[in-house]
C-alpha cells in the first residue's frame, strides 16, 4: 500500500488500463447521450499508460523525449480544463466535492468493481442535485480516472474552481446543437459544412468544403490559435504532415462520427502506431477518435482537440505494415 493514500486511493490503484477499458464499456450504455461520446474521447485523450510512463520515470523529459511528447500532457495541470467538452462539467464542482469525500470515507472496497463504485457515487450524486443520474454517470467515470491519476490532495485542491463558461445549460441543447443542419447545409452554403471545434465559445467553428479533410479545412482558418496552442501554427487543429505520418492531427468526434469518410486501413494503423485509443474497438467505420488528415468531411461535426500528441506505442516502427493501404 503507498504510504499517505486512502484506502480508496490504493484500491483504484489495483486496476490496469484494461480494467478501466472494461469497467467503461459496462457504464457507457448508461450515459446520457450528451455525454457517451464525450466520455469515452476523454478516456482516449488521458490514457493511464500516460500517467504511469510519466509517474515511473525518474527523468521526466526522456519520457517527453521518447514519446514524442508535444503540447501539454500532464492532466494535472489541466484537471479542470480536461472535462470542458463534457456536458456533465456543468456538475464538475459538485463531483470534485464528492470524489473527495467518497475517497476519503470508503472502507476497504472488497468485491465491488470500478463500475459498480461509479454508479453509486454518480447515484448519490443525482439523489442529492435532483437531476437524472444518466447525466452524471460520464462525469464521475472521468472524475473517478482524474482521482487515480493525480491523487486526492491535487483533486481536493482543485475542488471548487469555476467550470468554462457559455456551454449549454441542458442535455437537450447539447444534442439540438450538435445536430448539424442536414441537407439545410447543402442548399444554403454550397456543399460546404461546418466543424465546431470548442461548444463551449460561439464562433468556434470552420467550413469545410465537401471532401475536404478536417486537417485542410482547418487550415484555411485564418485566425491566430497559437497563443493558446504553440501547436496550432495554422488553424485550430495542429498539423504537421497532412499524410498521416506525424499524430499531430489527432481528434475526438463528439458528433457527425457518420459525417466523415470511414476509417481506411491506413488510418487506423497509425491510430495504432502511435498508441492513441480506439474506443470500442479497432473495426468500427466511423470511431470517435481520428487523424483529421485522414477525416474528410460530408456533413457538419463536432470535434474535440487534445492538448498532446505524442507516439505511445512502445517500440512502435518507423512505418506502420498498413501504411499506403
Ligand atoms: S497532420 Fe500529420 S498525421 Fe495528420
Amino acid at each position: 500500500m503507498a504510504v499517505g493514500k486512502t484506502v480508496f486511493e490504493n484500491y483504484l490503484a489495483g486496476f490496469d488500463q484494461d480494467a478501466w477499458t472494461e469497467s467503461l464499456e459496462l457504464i457507457l450504455p448508461q450515459v446520457h447521450p450528451a455525454d457517451n461520446q464525450a466520455t469515452r474521447i476523454w478516456f482516449a485523450f488521458w490514457p493511464l499508460k500516460l500517467r504511469l510512463a510519466l509517474d515511473r520515470s525518474p527523468d521526466p523529459a526522456q519520457v517527453f523525449k521518447d514519446f514524442q511528447l508535444d503540447g501539454q500532457p500532464r492532466l494535472e495541470e489541466q484537471v479542470d480544463a480536461s472535462v470542458a467538452f463534457l456536458f456533465g462539467s456543468n456538475y464538475w464542482p459538485q463531483v470534485k466535492q464528492a470524489l473527495v469525500a467518497y475517497a476519503e470515507e470508503a472502507s476497504e472496497p472488497q468485491n465491488a468493481g470500478l463500475d459498480a463504485h461509479i454508479l453509486a457515487l454518480s447515484g448519490r450524486l443525482a439523489a442529492g442535485l435532483q437531476v437524472e443520474q444518466d447525466l452524471l454517470i460520464g462525469i464521475t467515470a472521468v472524475g473517478m480516472m482524474v482521482l487515480r491519476q493525480v491523487g486526492l490532495s491535487r483533486l481536493a485542491g482543485c475542488a471548487g474552481e469555476p467550470v468554462p463558461k457559455g456551454r449549454p445549460k441542458t442535455a437537450a441543447e447539447v444534442l439540438k446543437l450538435r445536430k448539424g443542419r442536414g441537407w439545410k447545409s447543402l442548399i444554403w452554403n454550397s456543399r460546404k459544412y461546418r466543424a465546431t471545434f470548442d461548444e463551449s465559445t460561439p464562433g468556434s467553428c470552420f467550413e469545410a468544403l465537401e471532401g475536404q479533410d478536417l486537417s485542410m479545412a482547418s487550415g484555411s482558418d485564418p485566425r491566430d490559435f497559437q497563443e493558446m496552442d504553440q501547436r496550432r501554427v495554422a488553424g485550430p487543429v495542429p498539423a504537421q504532415c497532412r499524410s498521416g505520418a506525424c499524430g499531430y492531427c489527432w481528434i475526438g468526434v463528439l458528433s457527425g462520427q457518420e459525417n466523415l469518410s470511414e476509417m481506411t486501413a491506413f488510418e487506423r494503423g497509425r491510430l495504432q502506431y502511435f498508441g492513441y485509443a480506439l474506443p470500442g474497438g479497432t473495426d468500427h467505420k466511423h470511431p470517435v477518435v481520428r487523424l483529421a488528415c485522414q477525416s474528410k468531411c460530408y456533413g457538419d461535426v463536432s470535434i474535440v482537440v487534445p492538448p498532446w500528441n505524442g507516439v505511445l506505442q512502445e517500440g512502435a516502427p518507423e512505418t506502420s505494415s498498413d501504411a499506403g493501404d
